[in-house]
C-alpha cells in the first residue's frame, strides 16, 4: 500500500467514479470530516467473528472467565439484553493488553472459535497500516504526530447488532458520537448501518462493504483543527445482523492534549487545552463515562443534562 493512505488531494467521493483501473486508494466520505474510505488488501475475519460471538452466547462460564481477566469493565458487553434505550448491539473489547491476560487454557478453549484467528488479524492490521496512517494523518497536521504515538495505545472491538436484543425493532444500533482518540479503522461485514453527519443533522450513509479510517477527537486537538473527526452513528434493521471489526489508535496515555508542532490552531482551543493540562488518560476516563452510559454498562446522575459531544466541545474550544 502507499504511504499516502490519506491525502488531502483525495477524490471526495461526490465527484464521478473513476474507472477501475484508475481507482484511488482513498477516498473521502463527506466534505466535513478526514473521514476517508481506504482499500486495504486486508479483510476482517467475520465468520470467526461470528463465530466468537456464538460461542460466547451458548458458553455462559467462558464468557465469565473472559470477563474476569478484565474485572474493572469486563470484556464482553451483554446490557442491550436487557436495556431498551442503550445502544442494541454486543461488544467484545480486545487490547494488547488485556488479551495478554487470558489465561492459557481459556486461549486454548476460545481460540478454535475464533479467537486465535480474530486476534491474529488485529494483530497484523496494527503492524501493517498503523504507522503508514500516522504518517498520512501527520502530513494532514502539518507536524509528525508519530511522537505522541510511541506505546500503540490500541483497542480492538468486535461489535454483534444483534436482532436478539431487549429493543429487536430499536433502530439504535449505536448513538451518534465523535470517537475520543487519533483515528479508528473500521471493517464491515457488507451489511449497511453506519452512517455520517455530513452537516449537523444530515446523515450519509457509508457503502456496508467500506473500510473506513475515521478521525476521533485527539486527533483534532494533537493538529490544531488541522484534522477534523466526523461524528457517526449505526442504525439497525429489525431482524438483519451486522457485525464490525473497529481498531482505535490513541496517543499514549501520558500525552498531554494540545497542538503538537509550532502552527497555530485553526481555531481556538480552550486555556485548559492550550496549556497541556489535559491528558489523554484524563480525556479518555471522561469520555469513557459517556459512552459506557450509551452502551448502557454504566449509570449517570446527569446523563441528559448535555449530549456526549457538547461535553467534549465544551472542553477542546475556547
Ligand atoms: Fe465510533
Amino acid at each position: 500500500m502507499a504511504t499516502d493512505v490519506i491525502t488531502p488531494q483525495a477524490t471526495p467521493i461526490t465527484s464521478p467514479p473513476p474507472s477501475p483501473a484508475e481507482a484511488p486508494a482513498v477516498a473521502f466520505l463527506g466534505s466535513m470530516s478526514t473521514t476517508v474510505s481506504v482499500n486495504l488488501e486486508a479483510k476482517a475475519p467475520f465468520p470467526a467473528i461470528q463465530a466468537l460471538f456464538d460461542h460466547l452466547d451458548a458458553h455462559p462460564d467462558e464468557v465469565a472467565k473472559l470477563n474476569a481477566t478484565y474485572p474493572h469493565r469486563g470484556v464482553i458487553k451483554t446490557a442491550a439484553l436487557h436495556k431498551l434505550e442503550s445502544d442494541q448491539k454486543f461488544t467484545i473489547d480486545l487490547s494488547p493488553m488485556r488479551n495478554s491476560r487470558i489465561p492459557e487454557a481459556l486461549r486454548q478453549s476460545l481460540d478454535p472459535h475464533g479467537l486465535g484467528e480474530v486476534l491474529d488479524f488485529f494483530n497484523a492490521i496494527s503492524a501493517q497500516y498503523v504507522p503508514t496512517i500516522l504518517s498520512s494523518l501527520s502530513l494532514l497536521a502539518g507536524t509528525d504526530l508519530s511522537a505522541a504515538h510511541t506505546s500503540y495505545n490500541m483497542n480492538y472491538h468486535l461489535c454483534d447488532y444483534n436482532p436478539n436484543t431487549a429493543a429487536p425493532e430499536s433502530s439504535n444500533g449505536c448513538g451518534a458520537h465523535t470517537d475520543y482518540g487519533t483515528f479508528s479503522i473500521i471493517f464491515q461485514d457488507g451489511t449497511p448501518g453506519l452512517e455520517l453527519e455530513e452537516t449537523p443533522g444530515t446523515w450519509i450513509p457509508v457503502p456496508g462493504d467500506a473500510t473506513v479510517v475515521l478521525t476521533g477527537w485527539c486527533a483534532v486537538i494533537l493538529s490544531g483543527g488541522r484534522i477534523s473527526a466526523a461524528k457517526h452513528r449505526v442504525r439497525r434493521a429489525p431482524g438483519v445482523r451486522r457485525l464490525s471489526a473497529v481498531l482505535f489508535v490513541a496517543p499514549d496515555l501520558d500525552v498531554k492534549l494540545k497542538p503538537m508542532g509550532d502552527s497555530q490552531p485553526t481555531r481556538a482551543l480552550s486555556n485548559t487545552i492550550m496549556r497541556g493540562e489535559l491528558d489523554v488518560k484524563t480525556f479518555k476516563d471522561v469520555i469513557g463515562k459517556r459512552w459506557r452510559y450509551r452502551e448502557g454498562n454504566e449509570e449517570m446522575d446527569n446523563a441528559d443534562s448535555l449530549s456526549q459531544d457538547n461535553e467534549i466541545e465544551n472542553m477542546v474550544w475556547g
